[in-house]
């Protein structure tokens, strides 16, 4: 049985500051300030409206991870993220069914260094998966 519970939506976007701007105008709140993360070669900033969070990503240089991802998709969203109880168990399941994994967990400093991983679905695309952080 999977433990896997919706954290974010993940937003690609080409100037960061912008970005949160037109989501303030929509009535987001910014739940943490960017943040680089130099592992991935990103800027990230949390926001949330009426319960949903959203991730905005913007590369800060060509060799981000997201360069390639943000030249192709331009401003959009491109994953969701799932925060699970039980890494192993959830990656297993999901490697075993059809899912493929991108990259290997790997700390997230916008996430208290938990661990995440992407893996896609040749059906419906890029996935995250976040370690659930302990209470
Ligand atoms: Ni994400």
């Amino acid at each position: 049985m999977l433990t896997l519970k919706i954290h974010h939506i993940g937003y690609l976007v080409k100037k960061i500051n912008a970005a949160i701007q037109s989501f303030e105008i929509l009535g987001y709140r910014i739940l943490q300030e960017t943040i680089y993360d130099d592992i991935r070669k990103v800027d990230i900033c949390f926001m949330e409206k009426d319960g949903y969070c959203i991730e905005l990503v913007s590369p800060v240089s060509e060799d981000s991870v997201v360069y390639g991802l943000l030249k192709k998709y331009k401003n959009s969203p491109y994953h969701i993220c799932y925060e699970t109880k039980d890494f192993e168990a959830d990656y297993r399941f999901l490697t075993a069914n059809g899912f493929i994994a991108i990259d290997e967990p790997t700390p997230a400093p916008a996430l208290q260094n938990r661990n995440v991983a992407f893996l896609t679905s040749p059906s419906m695309g890029m996935i995250e998966l976040l370690v659930s952080s302990p209470s």
